[in-house]
């Protein structure tokens, strides 16, 4: 086992498929910029206007509903901050539309937004989730009051996988007369997604949480959806967003995308399989190992549990010193010891927030590896609740079974 390494993170971000690199590589050559007219520039556009084409084809979108960004956290930008538009004069139907709805466990590029915009004049609702992470459709309903002009909630959760209704929640919103955002950064590419089928006015995603490259994501916005660029200056996107298009990351989504419309279904069947040996063999070898997430409506690659007593850092970096990467929660919250406002919200106290840590499983994951983890945690909680005073001083002292 020496020198073993299993990433198990693939929700913080993904290696790029071999497929994608070699793209890449032989796309690196060409140069051109996409608004060029000569031979090196139609080079360029021609590759990006296929690469619409695939990313849109996935999701069943039309190519030029569409929008290349630089990231998921700039697509959920932009949809949130079109309310901040000073004039308004974007929004036309929507000027009287003042609130926005959400909900309390979404990343932190559209929990952030909302508390911005919600300091400059915007009405913010944020939506509560119950023990499993799902929202409630009757605080919905009471929410959607004729001033609401957007309704945003992620299809799936980054930390605990938990997957909303989004289809119903599009139908009350819509007929509501509010726009509907889903944030599929976590979805797109591990469960299939149908734009129409949603019922969304806006969708979000990322290349690099799908095996493509980092900086680089799509938004797309439905045909006639009143919009207002983030990013201003330039007729790139078709005056949506300005600024050169990163060709090469582009051409890598496109790529990506590909790769998980070929992939993604059997991988799903493999991944649940893991998950389930994963929770079961937890289940078996640690005393109050608590899993936090739905049961059943989770995606198939996330694992989030909670060991109390063992602090979910503690747990982190003794499996990485055993060679095994995984989260705390959220990448972009690391750094922060604030426990995790998508467990709060779930009602889970903070001491067992702070013991959680979350496995995210990918496309190179294998059952060996996962027989490893169950090999090298249950002995390392062990150790951490042995060393916590602070659960030895609760009297709940369990060790790992
Ligand atoms: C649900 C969700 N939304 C948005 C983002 C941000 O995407 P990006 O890293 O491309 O800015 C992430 C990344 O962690 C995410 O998990």
């Amino acid at each position: 086992m020496e020198n073993r390494r299993i990433y198990l993170d693939h929700n913080a971000t993904t290696p790029l498929h071999p497929e994608v690199k070699k793209e890449m590589i032989e796309a690196m050559e060409m140069f051109g910029n996409p608004s060029s007219m000569h031979v090196y520039g139609r080079e360029a556009r021609a590759n990006v206007e296929h690469a619409r084409g695939v990313v849109a084809d996935l999701m069943g979108a039309r190519e030029d509903e569409l929008v290349f960004v630089g990231s998921g956290s700039e697509a959920n930008n932009t949809v949130l901050s079109l309310f901040a538009c000073a004039s308004n004069l974007c929004l036309s139907d929507f000027r009287m539309r003042k609130s926005i709805v959400t909900t309390r466990i979404e990343h932190p590029c559209v929990l952030e937004t909302s508390q911005c915009l919600a300091q400059r004049g915007t009405n913010v609702k944020f939506l509560d989730v119950d023990q499993y992470g799902r929202i409630d459709l009757d605080q919905l309903k009471d929410y959607l009051t004729d001033d609401v002009g957007l309704v945003s909630v992620m299809t799936a959760n980054n930390e605990i996988g938990t997957i909303q209704d989004i289809p119903e929640i599009s139908r009350m919103a819509r007929e509501n007369g509010s726009l509907v955002h889903t944030d599929a950064v976590q979805a797109f590419g591990k469960m299939p997604l149908n734009v129409d089928e949603l019922g969304v006015d806006f969708l979000t995603i990322s290349a690099h949480k799908i095996y493509g490259p980092k900086g680089v994501g799509a938004l797309y916005v439905r045909k006639g959806t009143p919009y207002c660029p983030f990013i201003r200056g330039g007729h790139q996107e078709k005056g949506r967003r300005a600024g050169t298009e990163n060709t090469l990351g582009i051409i890598g989504l496109a790529r990506a995308v590909e790769m998980r419309a070929a992939e993604m279904d059997d991988e799903a069947k493999r991944l649940r399989a893991m998950k389930e040996r994963l929770r079961e063999g937890i289940e078996a070898s640690i005393d109050e190992a608590y899993f936090n997430g739905h049961p059943t409506l989770s995606m198939h690659n996330t694992l989030n549990v909670s060991f109390p007593g063992a602090e979910g850092e503690s747990i982190l970096l003794y499996l990485d010193l055993e060679g095994i990467a995984v989260s705390t929660g959220s990448a972009c919250a690391s750094g922060s010891l604030d426990p995790s406002h998508v467990l709060l919200a779930t009602g889970t106290d903070a001491e067992r927030a702070h013991g959680s840590i979350r496995i995210s499983l990918g496309r190179e994951t294998t059952m060996e590896e996962i027989d490893y983890v169950l090999e090298v945690l249950p002995p390392t909680i062990r150790k951490i609740r042995n060393m916590s005073t602070a659960y030895i001083k609760g009297g709940e002292h369990a060790a790992a079974k």
